[in-house]
């Protein structure tokens, strides 16, 4: 047990891992020898050069893509396909266009055929979480890009997965709306508690948000280095130490190529 009572146990397992992709009669490896465990309701960022392969990393986890050498495991199960108890946060979350939040939110269970009154009650619960009570009758095409990117985290925590995956959630938000969904995110988390496996490649988002950082290298991709984020929550983005530590991970990330 660590001192802040979280116990030791790791959800994730990347058993050395390797991705290549065939087209055109050409192999290309994308994932060279990752190993890595993230423990339970560990907050883990990966954060590499653009290209580098981090969307695959996730898409191994999620079981979207299956691994070429080494294995996947999840909550000591063997990742073999997608699975309800990983949750998915993608840059641009595909809502469903003729479904308000409400009926995005509760989409998951009302689909594993969850009585209406507790799967309301619970996609209430997540809806005023992220911040959206009173918007639960709009549409998709009503919302901000940071407000339907709060309807991908309420569906995702809906199904109550074990692990969120989130690929670069807020990479196509503005500056602002950005550093708020980072605060908003945090908040979530401690409050609901996930092992989270984060990707990014803003340095400030991966401190803020991270228990840990994976640097990842240029395409091949594989771990550089790890750093373990002790600064206390939530951080603030001009504390010397958060400065310190970005310029310290900015010096060791590769260039994108
Ligand atoms: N299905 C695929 N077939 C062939 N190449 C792929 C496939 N998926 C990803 N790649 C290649 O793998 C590399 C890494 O992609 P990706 O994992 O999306 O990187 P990142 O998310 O870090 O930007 C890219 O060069 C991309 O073209
Ligand atoms: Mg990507």
């Amino acid at each position: 047990m660590e001192p802040n009572g979280r116990i030791e146990k790791p959800i994730i397992t990347l058993d050395h891992v390797s991705k290549r992709f065939e087209s055109a009669g050409r192999v290309k490896e994308v994932v060279n020898d990752v190993s890595l465990e993230v423990n339970e309701n560990e907050f883990v960022v990966l954060f590499g050069p653009g290209q580098c392969g981090k969307t695959t990393m996730i898409n191994l986890i999620a079981g979207l893509e299956l691994a070429s050498e080494g294995t996947v495991t999840v909550d000591e199960k063997q990742v073999d396909g997608p699975g309800a108890d990983r949750g998915v946060v993608y840059q641009t979350t595909a809502l469903f266009p003729f479904c308000s939040v409400m009926g995005n939110v509760e989409f998951g269970p009302k689909s594993r055929g969850i009585d209406k009154k507790a799967r309301r009650e619970r996609a209430q619960y997540f809806i005023d979480l992220v911040g959206l009570q009173g918007f639960e009758k709009s549409y998709p095409n009503q919302l901000s890009g940071g407000m339907r990117q709060r309807v991908g985290i309420a569906r995702a925590y809906c199904n109550d997965p074990k692990v969120m995956l989130m690929d670069e959630p807020f990479g196509h938000l503005d500056a602002q709306t950005r550093y708020m969904m980072e605060e908003e995110l945090e908040k979530i988390w401690q409050k609901e508690k996930r092992t989270v496996v984060f990707v990014t490649n803003n340095i400030e988002e991966a401190i803020y948000l991270a228990d840990r950082i994976i640097l990842l290298t240029n395409c091949p991709t594989t771990i550089k280095q790890e750093y373990v984020v002790e600064l206390p929550r939530p951080r603030s983005y001009v504390d010397p130490e958060f400065l310190k530590l970005r310029r310290i991970i900015l010096e060791n990330t590769d260039e994108t190529l």
